[in-house]
């Protein structure tokens, strides 16, 4: 039988951390886990309910109270919170914006930690997010830290959103990525590092064929 295996994606907003997880896992035929689908869904929730964004506690409470389901589908992975789907509300400015914040709060995160662990822990997973490498499949086989030139990455992001028919300048979008980059790597509570045995990808001049080889290579040579 073939080993099954785990794989951490880790790195800053917009790196392409998700176009290559999903790759990925489609080539091995693996479950993808997109985590930072899982903090949009609460802060999308707690934005629909008024919670205040800095009390931890209440959040937290509400995240205990919260079903998040990430589930396949040919159009790509659908979210649904409490049953419902919420796949594109999730991906508002508005959460986008508010997102780091519920992030930050450390009670919250081990209660996230905790479900990602679990869905992980039969292998076959590609699980991307900012401290899978160092929280959450801390024994993954292989380990990826993933980044890109900010400029580039907002580049990217800003033909993202244009084909999704989103207006965003590069700018704003140069901004809001700096910012959310600051915050998940200041906080105290996991902030967004490169686990000590990670390998760095630096994306920025290459195309998402090249990551996703250059990634498959290694999977590869972890499996066999
Ligand atoms: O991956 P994405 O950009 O959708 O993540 C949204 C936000 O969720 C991040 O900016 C970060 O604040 C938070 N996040 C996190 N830990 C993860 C995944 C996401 O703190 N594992």
């Amino acid at each position: 039988m073939t080993k099954q295996i785990q794989i951490a994606i880790d790195g800053p907003a917009a790196a392409g951390k998700s176009t290559i997880a999903k790759k990925t896992a489609e080539l091995l035929g693996y479950t993808y886990v997109d985590t930072g689908a899982m903090y949009r869904a609460i802060t999308y929730k707690a934005i629909q309910l008024n919670i205040n964004l800095q009390d931890g506690e209440k959040l937290t409470n509400l995240l205990e109270q919260t079903t998040i389901e990430l589930k396949p589908s040919a159009t790509g992975q659908l979210v649904y919170l409490d049953g419902v789907e919420v796949t594109e509300q999730i991906r508002s400015t508005q959460v986008t914006s508010s997102v780091s914040e519920v992030a930050a709060h450390a009670n919250l995160r081990t209660e996230m930690v905790k479900r990602q662990i679990e869905m992980g822990k039969d292998g076959s997973i590609v699980m991307d997010g900012r401290d899978i490498g160092t929280h959450v499949l801390i024994n993954a086989e292989l380990k990826i830290f993933m980044s890109a030139s900010v400029e580039e990455r907002a580049n990217r992001r800003l033909l993202d959103n244009q084909q999704r028919g989103i207006k965003t300048s590069l700018e704003t979008l140069i901004e809001e990525i700096s910012l959310r980059d600051k915050m998940d790597s200041e906080r105290e509570a996991s902030p967004l590092i490169q686990a000590e045995d990670a390998i760095f990808i630096d994306t920025t001049s290459l195309t998402i064929e090249e990551v996703s080889e250059k990634i498959m290579q290694l999977a590869k040579e972890r499996i066999a």
